[in-house]
């Protein structure tokens, strides 16, 4: 299986002649952002609502100092310390920088972070929201621990590479307000496209990693950690009896409708996040996977 990805990976690089030229290849440019004053409130929740205080924080570890490790078929990605420390943390960061490493995926360094940090997701973060999780990280005591390298092989471990990924397979999300919907409806929508990122697991990607959004929420079968995730399309969740009530229980427990408990890395999501929610917003997003599109 790696050999084979090898061969398509060196297959498409040479098909685009792109070898010599991979350190010149453009990623998005920088954007101007405009900080709005932070909310450090505000901030902790989306922090919660988005994840990353779940994926930056490791079991007994001190809050996003980093150190979770996340299996998948490519290697060991280890979440960095993303707290205020000056040394080890992002401490000296500006927060244009941060901005872009979060919404566009670019580190200060320039080069494209892995998609196993969804980054692709929180391109749907507003300036508000971005400039409130940014007050909210810089609240947090510093910690020393120093980030660990990720443990990924060849040829994954050339972060040049990841460019071409990126031309290829990566999807930037454009939230839009559906002017036919509810306000309730839209913001159920923002949520699980968004910040809340449910499709990073319940969309299915292809042998690259990347998401087929043609399939949005249909399930995925192959997990990049391995595990599968049921389809969360409004006929499928019909089918296995769930209800915009009951949904909302789910994702505030992890109870099912006939009384089982979620797992795997469900249990996760709702135990480091969704339980932490506002009732309202748990509801906006049960309202919104029952009633789109698909
Ligand atoms: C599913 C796990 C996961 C979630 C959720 C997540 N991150 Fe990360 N994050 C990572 C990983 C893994 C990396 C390292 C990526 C790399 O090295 O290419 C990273 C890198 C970063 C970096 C760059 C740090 C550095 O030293 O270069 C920042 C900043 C960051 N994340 C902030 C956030 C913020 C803010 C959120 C929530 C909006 C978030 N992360 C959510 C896994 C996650
Ligand atoms: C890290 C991966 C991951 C993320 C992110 C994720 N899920 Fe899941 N989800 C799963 C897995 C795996 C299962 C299967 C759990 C099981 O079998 O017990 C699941 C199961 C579910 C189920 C139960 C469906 C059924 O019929 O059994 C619902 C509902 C659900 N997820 C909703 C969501 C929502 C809403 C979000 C975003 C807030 C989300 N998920 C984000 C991995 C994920």
């Amino acid at each position: 299986m790696r050999i084979f990805l090898v061969i398509i990976i060196l297959a498409i690089f040479g098909a685009t002649g792109v070898f010599a030229t991979l350190q010149q290849w453009s990623l998005p440019e920088p954007v101007n952002v405009v900080r709005v004053p932070g909310d450090v409130k505000r901030g902790a929740y989306l922090a919660r609502l988005s994840g990353c205080i779940a994926c930056h924080t490791a079991k007994e570890g001190a809050p996003l100092a980093g150190g979770v490790r996340l299996q998948s078929k490519f290697g060991t990605f280890i979440s960095p310390n993303i707290t205020p420390d000056l040394e080890n943390g992002i401490g000296r960061w500006t927060f244009s920088q941060f901005d872009r490493a979060v919404r566009q995926g670019i580190s200060p360094a320039g080069h494209s972070y892995y998609p196993a940090f969804p980054f692709e997701f929180y391109a749907a973060l507003t300036d508000r929201d971005i400039s409130d999780i940014w007050e909210a990280l810089k609240a947090v005591p510093p910690s020393s621990d120093i980030s660990q390298n990720h443990q990924v092989g060849f040829p994954f471990n050339l972060r040049d590479g990841l460019k071409v990924w990126r031309t290829y397979f990566a999807q930037t999300y454009e939230y839009a307000i559906d002017e036919n919907r509810s306000d309730r409806w839209n913001r159920g929508k923002y949520l699980i496209e968004g910040p809340a990122h449910c499709a990073a697991c319940h969309t299915p990607r292809n042998i690259f990693g990347g998401l087929n959004i043609q399939a949005a929420l249909a399930g995925d079968p192959q997990m990049l950690d391995g595990g599968k995730s049921p389809p969360l399309t409004v006929r499928s969740l019909t089918e296995r009896g769930w209800t915009v009530e009951n949904l909302e229980t789910a994702l505030k427990s992890g109870i099912t409708p006939n009384g089982d408990v979620l797992g795997g890395s469900m249990a996760e999501v709702i135990h480091g996040g969704t339980s932490y929610l506002l009732d309202e917003h748990l509801k906006d997003m049960a309202l919104y996977l029952m009633d789109k599109d698909q």
